[in-house]
């Protein structure tokens, strides 16, 4: 098999052939077969067509919130723009960003961070891919919920690491804790991921729990990355960051969910201080810097009146979970831990259907409702499982609540 390359005629050599049996046709890494598709995507496409047939659909399936972009932060931007404030930043994103960081931990934890630990980067995503990268090995061992964000374990093997899945059911508040750290294993533990709040339950660890989650993780030599992306979205009860517990521990967290950034791609990671360096040349390589212009606008992101703006969504997102979790409950849906954070809802669909996949899909074509199946969040009875997000207006929750009550009384679940 040849493969000709975009310029005049020039041939090169494949990379990788298939066996001679498929035709040769080129295949990836193999790795690749085991980095998995989001469910939620098949599930959005479909909902994109029948919009385009003119259906209208209630869509409680993408985790990103509905609300714009604050105006301040837009008007940064503006300014930045037209200022041609766009050439790359430094790698670990601009000084003044940093220090603004630097800043919303010492007024909202007491916390005072030395900013050369803060590494700016293109979404959690990639704060995620930089804590791995400075602390996987391959063949390592590392822990995370299930459920849980179904980037964590395709991250772990993108780095040739073995994800470790461990079960949190309700009884658990479907959190992690030194207990189920310390079961039984095959192998050691090289680290863990945690997150809170977390997606897909929106559960919250109690300050005592995180706590004993790293200083049991501690004690057998492995890291701690905590995921931190929802924080700012917590109802009623507080969620703590791992910081206070270490200055060992890896942080990952955002401007794309509370501060409503999610296409702006910019997040952020605290790194330890003895992983500033390597912190800093992995950044340099993989982005060389994150965007300019969402860094520029972000500066606006820690100014009073925005953070006033994003109290006012974060009520907001309140009410529509509590008018969530009533319509689901009344609907024999179970609601195993109410979920003090984020946006999700994680139901149990049990006495409705033995397939929420399926469950979903029908709901999709028969209701117009769009939710997103457990299956995406691990393989921990996923089938039992609905998320639904409360990223869509109240009386928008209301309609689909209505639609799935007739959609259930009709039996077509
Ligand atoms: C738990 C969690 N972590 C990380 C991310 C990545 O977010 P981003 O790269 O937009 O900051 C998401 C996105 O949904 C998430 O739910």
């Amino acid at each position: 098999m040849e493969i000709r390359a975009p310029g005049p005629g020039r041939a090169i050599r494949p990379v990788r052939r298939g066996h001679p049996a498929d035709g040769g046709v080129m295949t990836g890494a193999l790795r690749m077969a085991a980095i998995r598709p989001f469910h939620v995507m098949e599930i959005l496409a479909r909902a994109r067509t029948l919009e385009a047939q003119g259906r209208d659909i209630v869509h409680m399936e993408i985790g990103e919130p509905d609300f714009p972009t604050p105006p301040r932060i837009i008007a940064a931007a503006e300014r930045a723009l037209r200022d041609g404030d766009v050439t790359y930043t430094p790698a670990a994103g601009l000084p003044e960003l940093r220090l603004a960081i630097a800043g919303h931990y010492r007024d909202r934890h007491g916390l005072d961070l030395d900013p050369r630990r803060i590494f700016v980067t293109p979404g959690a995503s990639g704060a995620l891919l930089l804590a791995l990268g400075i602390l996987v090995n391959p063949g390592d061992a590392v822990a995370h919920a299930d459920p849980g964000y179904p980037c964590y374990p395709n991250f772990i093997r993108l780095f040739d690491a073995v994800p470790e899945a461990i079960a949190v059911d309700g009884a658990e508040d479907f959190n992690l804790s030194a207990g189920l750290l310390a079961a039984p294993r095959d192998r050691h533990l090289a680290g863990l991921i945690v997150a809170s709040p977390a997606n897909p339950t929106g559960a919250i660890l109690a300050p005592d729990a995180l706590q004993a989650l790293v200083s049991a993780m501690a004690s057998e030599g492995g890291f701690v990355i905590a995921d931190e992306i929802y924080q700012g979205l917590e109802y009623g009860v507080a969620a703590e960051t791992a910081l206070r517990c270490s200055d060992q521990v890896f942080v990952i967290n955002s401007f794309s969910k509370y501060f409503g950034m999610t296409g702006w791609r910019l997040g952020w990671a605290v790194v330890p201080h003895w992983a500033i360096d390597a912190a800093e040349r992995l950044a340099q390589n993989l982005f060389i810097s994150a965007p300019t212009l969402s860094q520029r606008a972000a500066l606006a992101a820690f100014e009073p009146d925005n953070l006033a703006e994003l109290e006012r969504r974060r009520e907001v997102f309140a009410r529509r979970r509590d008018r969530l979790l009533q319509g689901l409950a009344g609907l024999g849906l179970r609601i195993p831990v109410r979920p003090d954070g984020a946006f999700y809802v994680y139901a149990d669909a049990g006495a409705l259907t033995a397939d929420s996949h399926g469950f979903a899909l029908r709901l999709l074509e028969a209701a117009g409702v769009a939710v997103t199946p457990g299956l995406d969040f691990g393989r921990h009875r996923p089938e039992r499982y609905l998320r639904f997000c409360y990223t869509a207006a109240e009386a928008r929750i209301q309609t689909g609540l209505d639609r799935l009550a007739d959609f259930i009384r009709r039996g077509v679940a």
